[in-house]
């Protein structure tokens, strides 16, 4: 891959080359030069722009997906904490606290299914920072799922989780062998 540096360099040599050529042959009209130089600056915005989207690629990635291991009841106010993690490119969700933080600026998807122990009541809010956003609260007849699917904007810092929302609605479901609660979220751009 060619740095900036080395585009310059080739530049410059050529630009000296034509003047060299123009003293004893003058074959280097300014027409040419102009049209030489138009095609080298040219190439040389291509290149910046392929280095800029590689680099832009590799700094993006961020996305998490994880399940609970067990049925739990929750604490009044608790953050949950999904403790098995599938997937963390970019290390950004910390399953010993339950909470995702942004790496960059940008536009993140947040999505969350739960399931509630058998006839049990359960409320869970996604949080920004120190600000509710959505809730989900499934019924309690038998076992029930319910979903938050959320996109935000979000800066760099910025922490999303998953907390239990009032006072009695605790009860959690999930098992090892089957994963019925889930949190997961990814930046889009
Ligand atoms: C759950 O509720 C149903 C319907 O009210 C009832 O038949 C069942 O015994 C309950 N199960 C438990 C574990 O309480
Ligand atoms: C749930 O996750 C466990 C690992 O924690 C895995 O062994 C099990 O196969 C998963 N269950 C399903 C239904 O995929």
């Amino acid at each position: 891959m060619y740095t900036m540096r080395d585009v310059c360099c080739i530049v410059v040599a050529l630009v000296m080359s034509c003047y060299g050529h123009k003293a004893d042959s003058g074959s280097c009209t300014p027409t040419l030069e102009n049209a030489l130089f138009e095609d080298l600056l040219s190439m040389m915005l291509k290149i910046k722009g392929i280095q800029k989207g590689t680099n832009q690629r590799d700094e993006t990635s961020s996305a998490f997906a994880a399940s609970l291991t067990a049925a739990r009841t929750l604490g009044t106010g608790e953050i949950v904490k999904f403790d098995k993690v599938w997937t963390n490119v970019n290390n950004d969700y910390d399953p010993s606290t339950g909470v995702y933080t942004a790496p960059k600026q940008g536009v993140y998807q947040f999505l969350c299914t739960v399931m509630t122990a058998n006839n049990k009541t359960l409320r869970l809010l996604l949080w920004k920072n120190d600000m509710k956003t959505v809730a989900v609260y499934p019924g309690n007849s038998g076992y029930n799922t319910g979903t938050i699917n959320m996109i935000l904007e979000l800066k760099k810092g910025d922490k999303v989780y998953i907390k239990q929302a009032s006072l009695d609605k605790l009860y959690i479901y999930s098992e090892s062998a089957y994963n019925y609660s889930m949190f997961s979220g990814y930046l889009i751009r």
